[in-house]
This record gives C-alpha cells, structure tokens and sequence, in this order.
C-alpha cells in the first residue's frame, strides 16, 4: 500500500473516532444528563433567634412539554422533604399544552404555601434555532418581534394563584409558612422588559421574620435594588446554571448581565444572599445538558447565630 494511501486511511479513522466521540458527547448530554436530576442542598442563618427551621424548595425552568414523564415525576415527587414554602420563579412553560402536565408535575406541593414569577418562556413558545447560538449572542433579541403571548400563561397563573400561590409580578405581600411570616416582592421577567421595580420598592418590612425576594433573570439592576432594600434571600433562575458547562470551569455564558461566577448555586450579593437554579428543563429546541445537570434547590433556613 502506498505511503498517500495509509496516510489516508489513518484520517478517516481518526475522523471516524471523533464523529463517535462527538455523537456519544451529544447523546450522553440530550439522554442522560438531561434526565439526570438532583436537589441541591444548602442550609442558611437567616431567620430572627429562636424561630423554627424553614424549608424552602426553589422550582425554576421547567420549560415543561407535555411527554416529559420524567421531569413530571420526579418533580412530583420533591413532596417527600416537606417543604414549608415553594417558590417558582419562572419559565415553567415551553408547548401550549403544558399548563395541565405542569399542575399534575407540582401536584401535593400546591397544597403548600407558594410564591412565583413568569419568565419569558411562559409568555412566548420556543421557536428552532442552533442550539449552541447562545454561546454568542444573547437570547434578549429573540424577542424583539414577540408582541402577543402565545402560550397559556394566565392559565398558569391561575392555577398557582388558584391554588394560594402569592403572584409576584412586579408585586409584593406577606406569606405564612411553618409558622413564620414572610415579606415578599418580585418582578416580572426583565429579560423581555416587563420587570417594573418601582412598583415594589421601598424598605422590606422589618417586622417579617424573612425578607424574600424572587425574580426570573438575576439581573443586577434589580438584584441591586432588592438587596438594598434589606431582601436577605433572592430567588432567580433563567441562566440554566450554562447548560452546556465546561469541567472544572463551569458556566459559560449568563444570557444576562449577572457575573459567570454567580450564574449557578447560592452565593452572597451584597447583603443578600442569592440562589440562581440551574433549572429543571431546557428548550425543546436544545435539549441537551453537560456538566449542569437539572436541579431544584432546598434550603433550609435556620435562626442566626448570635
Ligand atoms: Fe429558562
């Protein structure tokens, strides 16, 4: 066999060994990481001395369609750790038939107390695109030519709202949960220019055994303003911790304005601390995850050491 010929031979098995590669990476990250869910633990002093212990369980991105038997399940089951208070802070929704799944998904947890925001996602159906173009552009102008909301999102709200769940769209009120009274504000998705801070500033109530603030895109602009307004615990998703990560580096890109380094897990903000989940889904249009896998969060709020 001639030298050209060997040489030939020696490329197309390579490539033919990096297509492989290629194909299982993808397959691993659309298949397995993609179902591959965990709760996230964390413990936090932030409550008044001599309060009870409050559990919060942080839903977010579930960007739900209708067969994702096991999303819905595993969702479900999270009633096992007994929250005392559930917040959902957005992009629940990614098909027109999702609202009735997404209730079944939360079934006994919307017997619990619960606090949520909508995200872009639940206004506006996700739509094809190469699923690695977020890696350089932000997911904001995608939304420059949607005007009216597609998907159910009154009906989602409704049936949060229906259930007890305090609506926190550029909204606030006081919560009770495990014998505690909570001080709560939110804004609407800034991602889509829908956040209307002003409506809810102002000190948070010192009186509130905890000040909680919820938002879909930890944006700092109003993650700023929250924590000088005294909310000690801020709720957000949106970035999907990367979603496509990479080992030992971790989140790319933000899709905001928040910091790589903030984009996932719970960390401090000023005086604030902030929780930004990974989420529980994708877009059915890139339906993979790597190094990221789907998450909710559990928090379990303890008196402040003196
Ligand atoms: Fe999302």
């Amino acid at each position: 066999m001639s030298r050209r010929h060997e040489g030939w031979r020696r490329a197309a098995r390579a490539a033919a060994v990096a297509g492989a590669v290629g194909a299982a990476g993808i397959g691993y990250a659309a298949v397995i990481e993609r179902n591959w869910f965990r709760l996230r633990r964390h413990e936090l002093p932030l409550l008044p001395e001599g309060s009870p212990p409050l559990r919060v369980l942080h839903l977010s991105d579930a960007h739900l369609t209708p067969g994702r038997r096991m999303l819905i399940d595993w969702v479900r089951g999270l009633e096992r750790y007994e929250p005392d208070l559930v917040v959902n802070t957005g992009d629940s929704l990614a098909h027109p038939d999702a609202v009735e799944p997404f209730v079944e998904a939360l079934g006994p947890l919307l017997d619990r107390p619960g606090a949520f925001v909508y995200g872009s996602n639940d206004l506006f159906s996700p739509r094809p695109k190469n699923p690695a173009r977020y890696l350089w552009r932000s997911s904001k102008k995608d939304y420059r030519d949607r005007v009216e909301p597609d998907l159910p999102w009154r009906e989602l709200g409704a049936a949060m709202a229906g259930a007890g769940w305090l609506d926190l769209n550029n909204r606030k009120g006081r919560i009770s949960a495990g014998g505690l009274s909570i001080a709560a504000a939110g804004v609407h998705d800034s991602h889509i220019g829908l956040d209307r801070y002003e409506e809810v500033a102002g000190p948070a109530p010192a009186s509130a055994d905890l000040r909680l603030g919820v938002l879909h895109s930890p944006e700092p602009a109003n993650l700023d303003r929250f924590a000088a307004d005294g909310y000690q615990l801020l709720l957000a998703g949106h970035t999907h911790g990367g979603q496509l990560c990479l080992p030992f580096y971790g989140t790319l890109v933000t899709n905001c304005g928040i910091d790589r380094r903030r984009a996932w897990g719970l960390n401090r903000y000023g005086r604030a601390w902030l929780n930004v989940s990974g989420g529980l889904g994708t877009s059915p249009y890139a339906p993979v995850r790597f190094c990221c896998r789907p998450e909710a969060s559990l928090i379990d709020l303890v008196p402040a050491r003196p």
